[in-house]
């Protein structure tokens, strides 16, 4: 029996288990956010609050996981037609002492016409990562309604998928990596990697639609660094279809679920993603799909973000900038590693320096709420709470908490340990992955590395990146490894003030450093 006869998945990979990842945008607290930029309701949040999170196409949970230790109010469940997955997301959370998270096997095509529909909860969220673009139109459909039967009303969906137009030139390309995978008879990784190569080869060969172009550059780049497993998910599946964000609305609709804003925050200020002659053309719509199609046109945007409510609730300006003062912000990362400009479409964005300066100086200190900050009095102006969320949540700069950490709980110490023992490998610590956090609800984005060295700081008496460094970089030759130690000691010096502000690692540990 060859490979893809194998294969149950109706053309998604199957052979070859997804990895591991956590995606910020899929957290409610951020998705709250974005639905206040959108001008529209978002969630009751906050410490103590119950909510049902609803994860579809969950894969091995490790996002629904930290979810769910950083939340144990919540209710969290994962769904996913992947044995292997489902058993990986119930035996992390058996070890790990999660009992607020449940894992269903199903698949989305048929879920809702069994009685496996019952044991899905009503939903205040559901997301899924991933999964829209990448599977058939029964599963579609499928999803569509499970959402309008799950999802409570005032409830808020996420969906993130390829998007057209920004995919279109790379529809050749993974047209032919797939076919030529596909002509081996082996597992989908190596099926990618072969299918790769011969992109490689006729990009070489100057083919009319693949060279020179930025698509295929950045595959060839990505498949350099990134693990084949990662690549056979992205290219090596039948269904594989961008789509049009209108496309995406007028299947939602049939949920009842109205499009309100990107996830990918930044992308809500037109300003930071258009030019001004582009602008001029979009202020002549203020229907938001037409809009979103403009901006479609104009953004290299090939992954969208998209957050639906279930029955929107639109906020006057006051009512929105009230919400948006409630919530509170934790700083990623230090004062003076604080990036003060960067690159968005429209050009180069930079921070108000009289107006951030006070506002990161005392986050530095503390998690604060949105108002706070703004009624520090050395602050040239006391308006405008959006824009403090959205360039510092939107720059991943900061993070949206719930409270401030609270007492160290000890499964959130044992879910980190547990998760750097399943999931660090030599070849993965840029993945992204997130830390748990006791009292704050928000699990702290961050490479596998982070991962691995918090861990080992709440085993270790005292610190030792030469023997992590000598661990992580077995096989590796010399200078290899004494460059992960000297990564190691600079990751302990700039990062653990920010954990301890964030829940993740309490003072008994960091006495130590
Ligand atoms: C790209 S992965 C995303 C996994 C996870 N959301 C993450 O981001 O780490 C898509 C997931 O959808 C699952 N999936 C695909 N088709 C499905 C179906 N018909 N029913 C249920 N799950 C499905 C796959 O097994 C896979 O775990």
């Amino acid at each position: 029996m060859s490979a893809s006869e194998s294969r149950w998945g109706g053309g998604y990979v199957t052979d070859v288990p997804y990895l591991p990842g956590y995606y910020r945008h899929q957290s409610p607290l951020h998705l709250h956010l974005a639905c206040l930029l959108g001008g529209v309701a978002g969630l009751d949040l906050g410490p103590g609050s119950p909510l049902s999170y609803l994860e579809l196409g969950c894969g091995h949970g490790f996002g629904a996981l930290a979810l769910a230790v950083c939340n144990p109010c919540w209710r969290v469940t994962g769904i996913d037609f992947n044995p292997a997955h489902i058993a990986a997301a119930r035996a992390l959370a058996a070890e790990a002492g999660i009992n607020n998270a449940r894992f269903i096997e199903a698949d989305l095509a048929m879920l809702m016409d069994g009685p496996v529909a019952r044991e899905v909860p009503e939903a205040d969220v559901a997301t899924a990562h991933g999964l829209w673009s990448w599977v058939t139109d029964p599963v579609r459909a499928g999803v569509v309604r499970l959402l309008a039967t799950k999802v409570r009303p005032g409830g808020v969906v996420q969906l993130s998928y390829n998007a057209l137009p920004g995919w279109q030139g790379a529809l050749g390309m993974q047209r032919l990596l797939r076919e030529a995978g596909e002509r081996l008879a082996a597992r989908s990784d190596r099926q990618a990697e072969v299918g790769i190569e011969v992109v490689r080869a006729l990009a070489d060969a100057k083919a009319h639609h693949l060279s020179g172009l930025p698509f295929v550059e950045s595959l060839l780049e990505h498949a350099r660094h990134c693990q084949t497993t990662y690549l056979a998910h992205e290219y090596m599946i039948e269904a594989w279809r961008p789509c049009f964000h209108a496309d995406v609305v007028a299947a939602m609709a049939e949920a009842k679920l109205d499009w309100v804003a990107s996830a990918h925050l930044i992308e809500n200020f037109s300003s930071l993603m258009l030019g001004e002659e582009a602008r001029t053309v979009l202020a002549r719509f203020d229907d938001p799909v037409m809009r979103e199609l403009v901006k479609d046109m104009c953004l290299p945007r090939s992954l969208r973000q998209d957050v639906f409510v279930r029955g929107a609730h639109h906020l006057s300006p006051t009512e929105r900038d009230d919400a948006l003062g409630k919530v509170m912000l934790g700083l990623l990362c230090s004062e003076e590693r604080l990036a003060w400009e960067f690159e968005v479409p429209s050009g180069r964005a930079a921070l108000e320096q009289g107006f951030f300066g006070p506002i990161v100086a005392s986050l530095e200190q503390h998690p604060r709420l949105v108002s706070d900050l703004l009624a520090l009095p050395d602050l040239p102006r006391h308006d405008n709470p959006g824009e403090i969320v959205g360039m510092l949540v939107g720059t991943d700069q900061a993070l949206p908490i719930l409270a401030a950490p609270g007492q160290p709980d000890p499964r959130v110490a044992r879910f980190n340990r547990l998760a750097a023992q399943r999931f660090v490998r030599q070849g993965n610590l840029n993945t992204g992955m997130a830390l748990a956090a006791s009292g704050t609800g928000a699990p702290v984005p961050c490479p596998m590395l982070d991962l691995f060295v918090v861990a080992r700081l709440q085993e270790a008496q005292a610190p030792d990146p030469a023997a992590w460094a000598a661990k992580l970089g077995t096989g590796q030759p010399e200078a290899e490894r004494e460059r992960l130690r000297a990564f190691i000691e600079r990751l302990i010096a700039e990062r653990a003030p920010i954990w301890q502000r964030l829940g993740v690692l309490d003072a008994g540990c960091l006495s130590a450093l």
